[in-house]
């Protein structure tokens, strides 16, 4: 294990890092976060309320009597509660879960259900969809609203009148370096999404990556666009910066070309992490939008999540002046592997290579070591500290991910002569929209329930913005056709039951899902016929 200075008296623990150790430090009175709203109101909290208003929150669980290893989640839009409820969760040694808030009832079921989690935070508009489901939640005692003002029950009880009553002060427990921490769910090609748990001790890499190639330093003035529902927005939104003491920008509104450039002038951000969809979109705005904007100030600009074009990287030197540093990581490794970073000279389209304390290797399906230039298995040398623990409730499938001291990504990538990593696809069918991993699986089994629908296959396809778009093929029971208000039915149903950006791009109605012998779905056979390429000999395909 790496030993950095940010480890005191042998405290892991991810919240108090991030808040009380801090302030210890001489930081209390700096803002920790600035948070803006979407209408642009602007809150700022020093480290003091920082840390403040996470041990009341740590209060507030305890007067609960949430203990440590309980899971909690948050299932909440950005917003400084979240915030503030994430860490207060991880000061008292609970584990803290994220639900992106776009999830639907499906969705929420199966990871509060699989986690058996005991709390959630969330805000009235989402409560209706957990009420729903309630009842098949056995575990779930506790839901705290953020924006209601008296409690609505014993267990259904008021953020603000809970906070009103906690003291600001609490003495987080030492914390070992193998306690449970974050809790994140992922998709997979097959089955239910797994929950990938990680440990305090995640923070040391999440520190040393935020330093190192993110550039970090507690002069910077730092925006993460990813949402707190996903691993960016929890190691690089949360806890890699502020382990380092840095101010960060919070943003709670969408997407806004205009109000985006705004941001990095007005409020003198230096480095930024987004991913490529969003830097897909800015490219096709007009340049005058940037041109407008002083943005000398900005020095560095990180993305993740998805395949960074060259174009993008091209437009940026050309409009901006700057590289765009493309990183890449996973749920599953907590933290930056493989980056791009300034000192770094940048190949359009690479990875970058891999964290200089970290080893990666290309393996083939055999286990050989590949050499450079050869396609396989992206692995890395088992170990890091953010490396996940386990999925919950689903050791074997955990152990399948590891062989001979490698832990296999289920990415496929190659090497190059002078030690670039080159990103060539995933090993499985799991669909990469927008920087989100999408399970054809879940989408195939939500439109199985549709009454009309006899069967179908899901696939991701190309997107020139979102790098893939999700494509579902549909047959239809025999009695029924095709029309407006199915269609309608169909996409409302996998909002409301999944998520918004699960719910497909395209619906092709076809005669005949193509299938191997055993019955299961050929999807590589609905790409090939999307693309418009040979399928091969479809009697011997797998999928
Ligand atoms: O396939 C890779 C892709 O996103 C996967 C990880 O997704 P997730 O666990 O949701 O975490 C996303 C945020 C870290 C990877 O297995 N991916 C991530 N970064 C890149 C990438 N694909 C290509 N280039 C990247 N830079």
């Amino acid at each position: 294990m790496h030993q950095y200075p940010l480890i005191i008296d042998g405290q892991y623990n991810i919240g108090s890092i991030c808040t009380s150790q801090q302030c210890a430090a001489g930081r209390g009175s700096k803002v920790a976060m600035r948070w803006i709203n979407s209408n642009l109101e602007k809150t700022d909290y020093t480290f003091d309320e920082l840390n403040n208003e996470s041990n009341k929150f740590a209060n507030v669980l305890k007067n609960l009597g949430f203990q440590k290893g309980d899971i909690f989640f948050t299932f909440l839009p950005k917003s400084s509660e979240q915030i503030f409820s994430f860490l207060g969760t991880l000061k008292i040694q609970a584990i803290a879960g994220t639900l992106f808030s776009n999830f639907g009832e499906e969705s929420l079921l199966d990871r509060l259900g699989d986690s058996k989690a005991k709390g959630v935070i969330t805000k009235k508009s989402l409560y209706k969809k957990i009420l729903s489901i309630s009842e098949k939640l056995p575990e779930l005692k506790t839901i705290i609203i953020t924006d209601i003002n008296e409690h609505i029950s014993g267990n259904v009880l008021s953020y603000s009148l809970l906070m009103k009553e906690a003291s600001g002060n609490f003495d987080v427990a030492l914390t070992s370096a193998d306690t449970p921490s974050v809790l994140h769910y992922t998709s997979g090609s097959t089955g239910k999404p797994k929950g990938v748990l990680h440990l305090h001790k995640s923070v040391l890499l999440q520190n040393y990556t935020s330093k190192h190639i993110l550039q970090l330093n507690e002069n910077e003035i730092y925006w993460c666009t990813a949402d707190q529902g996903w691993v960016t927005g929890t190691s690089y939104g949360i806890i890699g910066p502020w382990s380092l003491g840095v101010t960060q920008i919070h943003f709670g509104g969408a997407y806004d070309a205009d109000i985006w450039m705004n941001l990095i002038e007005n409020e003198k951000i230096t480095i930024w992490y987004t991913a490529p969809t969003a830097l897909r979109m800015l490219m096709r705005e007009d340049s005058s939008i940037f041109l407008k904007h002083d943005l000398s100030r900005l020095k560095h600009i990180f993305s993740v999540g998805e395949p960074l074009n060259p174009e993008v990287i091209n437009w940026s030197r050309e409009l901006l002046k700057k590289d765009i540093y493309d990183t890449w990581f996973q749920t599953e490794t907590g933290s930056i592997m493989i980056a791009n970073r300034p000192g770094l000279p940048v190949k359009s389209g690479s990875m970058g290579k891999p964290a200089d304390i970290l080893e990666a290797a290309i393996i083939s399906d055999e286990g050989k070591i590949l050499n450079n230039k050869q396609v396989g298995n992206l692995c890395v040398k088992a170990g890091w500290d953010s490396m996940f623990r386990t999925y919950l409730n689903n050791e074997d499938i955990y152990n399948k991910k590891f062989k001979n001291g490698y832990y296999y990504t289920g990415d496929l990538a190659y090497r190059d002569e002078d030690g670039y990593y080159w990103f060539v696809g995933r090993n499985d069918d799991v669909i990469n929209t927008a920087g989100h991993l999408i399970s054809p699986f879940e989408i195939e089994s939500a439109l199985l329930e549709i009454p009309e629908i006899a069967e179908s296959g899901v696939i991701g396809a190309p997107d020139d913005i979102l790098f893939e778009k999700v494509v579902a093929y549909i047959r239809l029971k025999d009695q029924f056709s095709w029309s407006d208000d199915l269609e309608m039915n169909v996409r409302l149903r996998l909002a409301n039951k999944l998520s918004s950006i699960a719910t497909p791009q395209e619906i092709k109605i076809i005669k005949e899902i193509p299938k191997n012998k055993s019955g299961k779905i050929m999807r590589r056979v609905l790409k090939a016929w999307y693309m418009g390429t040979d399928p091969g000999d479809i009697s011997t395909l797998d999928v």
